[in-house]
């Protein structure tokens, strides 16, 4: 039986003191919450994902006070960019305290935080009194849930509550940027683009190790491997002169496009291609397509600046097993 669905921030708190598992919106995308404290409860999160122990998880914090218990470092870099984005979409990865259970960084010497830019996100926190660890709401590898629905049915049997916070508004997940080296690293590209973070604190670098080498160092294991993916193949094309005449196929365009008339159904993400606009419908229109029974989905690329290198990343992965 499905668990319930509701706007009530006092009982998922007590939910998750009590040890249990709510999954809760965000601004990004729906989170799959714990006690960050409570490496019993942490354990049923990964359970619950069928996620693998070796993929951190990011702790959610209400406030930039809440680091200090977390961290044992705070960079400067790090006091700049939680003044300019925090609440929001970017997760610090900074040098963990002992407080931290292992299990939540994956053995990892760093823990990953952020403020989530959600009034009813930071409410919960508030109200349970410890910071909530949360991967995104989804099983492990499929896509990330944007409305309390698709968290219902990915994992409604399996968890204690769903905080519904309305659809999210920027729909891709957080920047994930390591601070715990010599040099920035932005590890995931998210809802705060490259551009501005690299206007408050200068030249960031992306991660050197090929993300699809499982051999190579795993600073940030969530980089690797199929991600994202919705079970109909998923091919990414240059454009659509690419596109062999097949039947029961789909497309993902930012734009609209002239040849719609040669696919089986098409999802334009933004009329006037709008990144923010089309990051914000990304995932479900994965999804809409998905559940059309399609032999395969067709994806344009986005532009490679602003959230469209964050949408490229999603796409990437989503079509990597092809
Ligand atoms: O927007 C988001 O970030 C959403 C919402 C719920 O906050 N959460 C999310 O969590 O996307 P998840 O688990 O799907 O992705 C977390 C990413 C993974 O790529 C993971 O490897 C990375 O953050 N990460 C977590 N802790 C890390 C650490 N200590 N060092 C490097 N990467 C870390
Ligand atoms: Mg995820």
């Amino acid at each position: 039986m499905n668990c319930s669905i509701g706007t009530d921030g006092e009982r998922a708190a007590a939910l998750i003191r009590g040890g249990g598992v709510v999954a809760f919106g965000t601004e990004t995308v729906y989170g799959l919450g714990a006690n960050a404290f409570d490496a019993s409860a942490v354990a049923r999160v990964f359970d619950v994902k069928a996620r693998p122990r070796l993929d951190p998880l990011i702790v959610h914090v209400a406030e930039r006070g809440d680091l200090e218990r977390l961290t044992t470092h705070i960079p400067a870099t790090a006091e700049r960019l939680a003044e300019h984005f925090w609440p929001g979409p970017l997760t610090l990865v900074l040098q963990k305290s002992d407080d931290v259970p292992d299990l939540v960084t994956a053995g990892l010497p760093t823990v990953a935080v952020r403020v989530p830019d959600h009034q009813l996100a930071r409410q919960l926190i508030v109200l349970a009194g410890v910071p909530i660890a949360a991967p995104s709401a989804n099983r492990f590898g499929e896509v990330s849930p944007t409305t309390a629905a698709h968290v219902s049915q990915q994992l409604g049997d399996r968890i204690d509550y769903i905080l519904d916070g309305g659809p999210c508004g920027v729909g891709v997940e957080s920047t994930v940027l390591h601070l715990a080296g010599d040099h920035p690293l932005l590890l995931r590209p998210g809802g705060v683009t490259q551009e501005e973070i690299e206007s408050v604190i200068g030249p960031v670098q992306r991660p050197v190790a090929a993300a699809s080498d499982p051999s190579g160092p795993q600073m940030s294991p969530g980089l690797l491997s199929r991600h994202y993916a919705p079970r109909t193949p998923l091919r990414i094309i240059a454009d659509l002169s690419d596109v062999p005449p097949e039947p029961c196929t789909g497309l993902l365009t930012l734009r609209p496009v002239t040849a719609s008339e040669r696919f089986a159904a098409v999802e334009v993400l933004s009329e006037q291609g709008d990144l923010r606009e089309a990051a914000a419908n990304f995932y479900a229109a994965v999804r809409r397509l998905d559940d059309r029974g399609l032999k395969r989905i067709m994806a344009l690329p986005f532009p490679e600046e602003g959230l469209g290198r964050a949408l490229n990343d999603r796409l990437r992965r989503a079509a990597c097993a092809e």
